[in-house]
């Protein structure tokens, strides 16, 4: 991996073995990009890739240079107002009102690794080896500002994560009423765009539609990422499909509202942006004060969606989420909500920890409901203090008395919330959310506390660390049950109201960094109202993510498939649970319960109690089973194979770094009569290695048959015979 600055035609290149992205210093000092894509080979230089013609009515001219418009050059962190209409990177308004500005290139730094965001999540390198930096510092001598461009490229995988800086140097004060952190500019405008919508229990849905000359995106203004749209997009070749054909795939770091849009203009040229969403956003910026824009990651393949997603995976896998439960089998658990809801007690819960147990169970986690008055979804939030009425002996007991079976303990928190009924919104009545004058609307009877606020975050955390201290916990589930209304922080001044969701978002990250650091053992799982926080802000802190509140089976199929899109089987929880499903009231063979949950981070949610003998017995199988595999699943390479949005059947499968091994999905929806032979095409096996499926010495097959003959699905070897939601599991071993 390397960056070079051609002195003599003003150009970067940055490039490793997969990718090599171009920038170009403008006649105006302001800066162009040259080439974005699969890596090309070093030469002098690449102006002739310059694709700025003037046209007609396009023709306006920078500062009388008849060589130059900013209408159609691509560039890389535009401005609006001067030659180019399109959607801009930023936007600064000054004391005069007026938003124009001119930032031109002043110098740059190149170093190896990569720098920390303070107070933001964000890529890393482990070893200065790793990865280059560059840092581009253009300066507008009319205000006095700098504008930081920073570009790390790493050297495994075609890579590229960006964030912007602006420092006030001047005296005047300033406003950023825009601050992005990434724009592309590409040449054409043959793409599909591919992004992963949805709502509460059906999140990550994949979307994908052609470009048309417009504008096309996805945001957030919910406070939050959003259930409805991840902050994700790509952009990709109409016939590019899962191994196949090119991709532009971009993710943002953040878990707050956003916008990733891609525009398509007259000329057929295409410009993503991606950032903090502008509207509700206005950061002022005060004589020698700073704005940093948090991180988006660009990734390029050339291997279709899947190479997209691997190259997601291991980045967000090792070099974002961090600490010591990275690497680490992650413990199957069980969770009691389901089960349970509000209404448990010691006993209950003891009973389900035990079985859970005696079936091969290696974490018990105590959902909502343990702490203040929390009987029901109206009262308690805020006041994390044990309740004793439900456990007599307290967490420090229960914690104990699980331990003592040989499970570990795991607690349920929504740090972020306030009920009205609490006594910590009873002593700070102007710690929530809420705009002087009008309606604060309660969702699921609850208020945000204003993270914003330092003594806010303080106080909870105070709370949080005395429960984590007094009782042996190792696992939290970290839970954020509603979207941010009415925003405003009784704290602030009028004109910082515009800060106060970033602000906000900027408490979640201190308390996580907090926690984290003070706990550093603690498995963490971010949840929100199931998955509407599943982002890589978010992985940073959090190693594992609740995927959906939807936990039936064929459900599942969607969302887990979707998710893949970016985020690895690693920081995927999923989890077993009742039939009929609680949200659907669907019945699936508890083997696909499994089959699909396996796919992730593995657990139970319901009352194993109710479960036959013989059912126990298969749970029992399960978790052994699961417990053999994990590592290949946690850490192996993800292929999806046939996609749940198209098909009636959906296939996915993971393999092993060397290839010896691999676990393959086959999932059926409905079943039919006297249907065609199936097949499943394998992918990412070694084609000269002898497998062996399911330990039969009958079915030996060499990596390429599996591959390019496929799998036959053998109707039998479905679970429930074969019949309606059946499916297999088939694992694969190098003979
Ligand atoms: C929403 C979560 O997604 C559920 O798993 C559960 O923790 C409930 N909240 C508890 O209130």
């Amino acid at each position: 991996m390397t960056i070079l600055f051609k002195e003599d035609c003003k150009e970067f290149h940055l490039y490793n073995d997969s990718v090599s992205y171009v920038i170009q210093i403008l006649r105006n000092g302001q800066l162009g990009n040259l080439y974005c894509g699969k890596k090309l080979k070093d030469r002098e230089s690449f102006g002739h890739l310059y694709q700025g013609e003037l046209r007609s009515l396009a023709a306006y001219v920078f500062e009388n240079d008849y060589e130059l418009s900013l209408q159609h050059t691509r560039q890389e962190y535009p401005s609006y107002g001067t030659t180019d209409f399109r959607y801009p990177a930023f936007e600064v308004k000054q004391e005069n009102g007026s938003r124009i500005t001119q930032f031109e290139y002043r110098s740059h730094e190149i170093f190896s690794g990569k720098r920390k965001l303070e107070g933001l999540p964000a890529t890393y390198a482990e070893e200065p080896e790793e990865a280059e930096t560059l840092e581009i510092t253009l300066y507008d001598a009319l205000i006095d500002a700098e504008l930081i461009l920073s570009y790390t490229i790493f050297r495994d995988g075609p890579i590229l994560a960006r964030h912007a800086r602006f420092v006030n140097r001047g005296s005047q004060k300033l406003v950023l009423t825009r601050a992005l952190s990434l724009c592309v500019d590409l040449p054409d405008d043959d793409f599909e765009m591919v992004n992963l919508a949805g709502a509460w229990s059906r999140e990550r849905h994949v979307v994908t539609r052609s470009l048309k000359q417009g504008v096309q995106g996805i945001y957030s203004l919910r406070g939050a990422s959003s259930a409805e749209h991840n902050p994700f997009l790509a952009l990709k070749r109409p016939h590019a499909d899962e191994n196949s054909g090119e991709v532009y795939g971009f993710s943002f770091v953040y878990s707050g509202n956003f916008l990733a849009q891609a525009e398509a203009d007259t000329h057929r040229s295409t410009r993503v942006l991606m950032g903090i969403h502008p509207d509700g956003f206005e950061w002022p910026l005060a004589s020698g004060e700073e704005f940093q824009t948090p991180e988006a990651v660009m990734v390029y393949s050339d291997s279709g969606l899947n190479g997209m997603s691997q190259t997601f995976h291991r980045l967000y896998r090792t070099r974002l989420a961090r600490g010591r439960w990275r690497d680490r089998v992650r413990p199957i658990l069980i969770n009691n909500w389901e089960a349970t809801s509000f209404d448990f007690d010691e006993a209950k819960i003891l009973g389900i920890a035990r079985t859970a147990k005696e079936l091969g169970i290696e974490l018990f986690v105590l959902d909502d409901g343990w702490f203040g008055e929390r009987n029901n979804d109206r009262a308690g939030l805020g006041d994390w203090t044990v309740n004793r009425a439900k456990l007599p002996d307290g967490l420090q007991g229960l914690a104990a008395k699980i331990e003592a079976m040989g499970m570990s303990f795991g607690l349920w928190f929504e740090p972020e919330m306030a009920n009205k009924d609490s006594d910590l919104f009873r002593a700070h009545p102007d710690w929530i959310i809420q705009t002087p004058g009008r309606a604060a609307s309660p969702s699921r009877n609850q208020h945000v506390l204003d993270f914003s606020r330092r003594e806010v975050v303080d106080e909870i955390h105070r709370q949080m660390s005395g429960v984590l201290r007094e009782a042996s916990i190792s696992y939290v589930k970290w839970d954020m049950n509603r979207y941010i209304t009415e925003c405003y922080s009784a704290a602030m001044h009028a004109a910082d109201q515009g800060t106060v969701f970033h602000k906000y978002i900027l408490g979640v990250y201190d308390l996580y960094e907090r926690l984290t650091t003070e706990f550093p053992d603690i498995l963490f799982e971010s949840c929100s109202s199931g998955g509407a926080r599943f982002d890589p802000g978010i992985l940073y802190y959090a190693p594992q993510t609740w995927t959906s509140d939807d936990t039936d089976a064929i459900e599942r199929l969607k969302i887990q498939y979707g998710t893949s899109f970016v985020y690895p089987l690693s920081s995927m929880g999923a989890h077993v649970s009742e039939v009929p499903n609680q949200q659907l009231g669907r019945i699936t063979p508890l083997e696909t319960r499994a089959n699909v949950a396996s796919f992730g981070a593995f657990g139970y949610e319901l009352d194993l109690n109710h479960l036959s003998e013989e059912e126990r017995e298969v749970v029992r199988k399960q978790i052994e089973f699961v417990k053999r595999h994990r590592m290949l699943i946690q850490q192996g390479t993800f292929y999806r194979i046939r996609s749940p949005f198209e098909h009636n059947e959906t296939g996915w499968m993971v393999v092993s770094e060397d290839r010896s091994e691999a676990l393959v999905g086959y999932y059926q929806v409905l079943n039919g009569v006297n249907e065609g032979w199936k097949r499943l095409k394998l992918t990412g096996l070694a084609e000269e290695y002898r497998y062996r499926i399911n330990d039969n010495s009958e079915r030996v097959h060499y990596g390429d048959e599996l591959m390019n003959a496929g799998i036959v699905i053998r109707k039998e070897e479905l679970c429930g015979g074969g019949g309606d939601f059946s499916s297999a599991l088939y694992y694969l071993k190098k003979q």
